[in-house]
């Protein structure tokens, strides 16, 4: 796998690979990489000639300076992950490159943001456009890879590639989970032995919730049951959720023929996970 630190050197890589024909898949990432990552890497190699993971921890899309203190940071790990999987390139780059000085452009991203995550992390998907953009800028690839567990960002970022006219095709890859159903994350390797106990009791929940749903249980007694079911598992503390239309993100009262999804965010002590299903 060749490395590059640079934004430059890695440019000028791609110019030659690009002018050799070749197709680039690219997989964003910010480190502390599992096999949810990894699935998306191996989605871009089976599409792509050259496939790109980039790793950088994008402080613009932290709103808790606590959370990107503790946000893990293990990139010789991550290489021999990435080497497993055959990963061409990884590119590194440094805050300094990447943010000389931090931008003052604002995203807006209207109803979208105004939602689940971008309801309870004000900024968040502003540091989430500009960073994406940026590495579209630098990257220029003819695909991206995302996961769906990031189902918010996944819907930014499509309207970003529309509205800022990217030339790339967008990927929404499958949710990886662990044995037990809890969702694989980053995070997940900050949860105390006693919280990894409990945490599958989220992907659980939203499982029963569907259940519900089809019997017709109205959406917001659902959201009532299910909320007050995870508070009172030692540990959780549900922050949001919502039974949203899967387009626009926009709360719904039942389930229809237009897809619908679960999205929940809840802390285990300090460290706060998400997941959805889609029906
Ligand atoms: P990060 O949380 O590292 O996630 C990188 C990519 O991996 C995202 O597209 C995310 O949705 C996907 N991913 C995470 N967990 C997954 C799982 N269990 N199954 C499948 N895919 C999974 O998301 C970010 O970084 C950042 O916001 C980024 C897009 C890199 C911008 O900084």
């Amino acid at each position: 796998m060749q490395v590059f630190y640079s934004i430059n050197t890695l440019q000028d890589y791609l110019k030659v690979q690009r002018k050799k024909g070749k197709s680039l898949g690219f997989v964003p990432t910010m480190g502390a990489l599992h096999e949810g990552h990894l699935s998306l890497i191996e989605a871009s190699k089976a599409e792509n000639d050259l496939t790109i993971c980039s790793i950088f921890i994008n402080p613009t899309q932290f709103n808790n300076s606590q959370d990107l203190a503790v946000y893990p940071r293990t990139l010789e790990a991550d290489c021999e992950m990435l080497e497993t999987v055959k990963c061409d390139v990884l590119f590194a780059p440094n805050a300094h490159d990447m943010y000389p000085t931090l931008p003052n452009l604002k995203f807006d991203f209207g109803d979208l943001e105004r939602v689940l995550e971008g309801k309870f992390r004000p900024g968040h998907f502003n540091g989430v456009g500009i960073v994406v953009s940026k590495l579209f800028n630098i990257v220029q690839p003819n695909s991206a890879y995302f996961g769906q567990k990031d189902l918010q960002q996944c819907a930014i970022i499509k309207r970003l590639v529309i509205d800022l006219s990217y030339n790339l095709k967008l990927n929404i890859c499958p949710t990886q989970r662990e044995k037990d159903g809890l969702a694989m994350s980053s995070r997940n390797k900050n949860l105390t032995p006693e919280q990894r106990k409990n945490a599958p009791e989220i992907f659980n929940a939203l499982q029963k919730a569907i259940e519900l749903l089809k019997i017709k249980k109205p959406a917001s007694a659902v959201k009532g049951f299910i909320t007050s079911h995870l508070d009172n598992i030692e540990g959780i503390e549900v922050e949001y959720f919502e039974i949203s239309d899967f387009e626009t993100l926009q709360p719904v009262n039942e389930l229809s023929e237009r897809k619908t999804a679960l999205c929940i965010a809840a802390f285990m002590g300090k460290t706060r996970l998400i997941d959805n299903v889609i029906v």
